[in-house]
């Protein structure tokens, strides 16, 4: 039916939005599928790691999951990093794609840190505990130069930008 590929920083409110959505979604009887990078890297994408390469490899499989599901009727999910602006353009390219960015300052993000991951990501080089190559503070997040909708959650309540969201994607099936 339809894809919507999110793309957006760690704390952006991906998994939020997109579990707010589902239950709107269900509600009206549609089909919903949440495909959860996090979720996913424990089991098919579990030996991947963040260097530009297995990022790749890890959309193009969860892409491969979520096709599937497309094919099965359901309105799909995927709620992953996605930080490449190519990566991205080359998924748009199927018409059930829609690609939705989740715009927050890194300020915020650092704020926030509901998994308290930006402050290990900021721990000085020498700390075991000292997470690299991660997005937004020592990796690479291309800001998408035109999202089909733009999510801005530092700004918005997350009942605004869940029902912009909903809104959204009832639009577009
Ligand atoms: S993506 O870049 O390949 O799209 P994905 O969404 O699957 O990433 O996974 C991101 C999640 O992995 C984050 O929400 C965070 O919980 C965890 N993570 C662990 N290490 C990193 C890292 N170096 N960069 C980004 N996220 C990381």
């Amino acid at each position: 039916m339809i894809l919507i590929q999110f793309t957006g920083l760690s704390g952006s409110g991906k998994t939020t939005l997109a579990e707010n959505v589902r239950h709107l979604l269900m509600d009206k009887s549609y089909k919903v599928e949440i495909i959860d990078g996090d979720v996913y890297r424990q089991t098919i994408c579990k030996d991947l790691g963040f260097s530009k390469e297995d990022r790749c490899e890890n959309i193009r499989r969860l892409f491969q999951v979520g096709q599937n599901f497309v094919a099965e009727d359901a309105i799909v999910l995927m709620s992953v990093i996605n930080p490449y602006e190519n990566l991205r353009n080359e998924l748009r390219t199927y018409e059930f794609v829609r690609t939705v960015y989740l715009d927050c300052s890194i300020p915020n993000l650092i704020k926030r840190d509901p998994k308290g991951l930006y402050k290990k990501a900021l721990l000085p080089s020498h700390d075991p505990d000292k997470i690299n190559n991660f997005t937004g503070i020592s990796d690479v997040f291309e800001v998408p130069s035109s999202a089909d909708l733009v999510l801005k959650t530092d700004f918005e309540t997350v009942s605004f930008s869940t029902h912009k969201l909903y809104n959204f994607i009832i639009d577009n099936i």
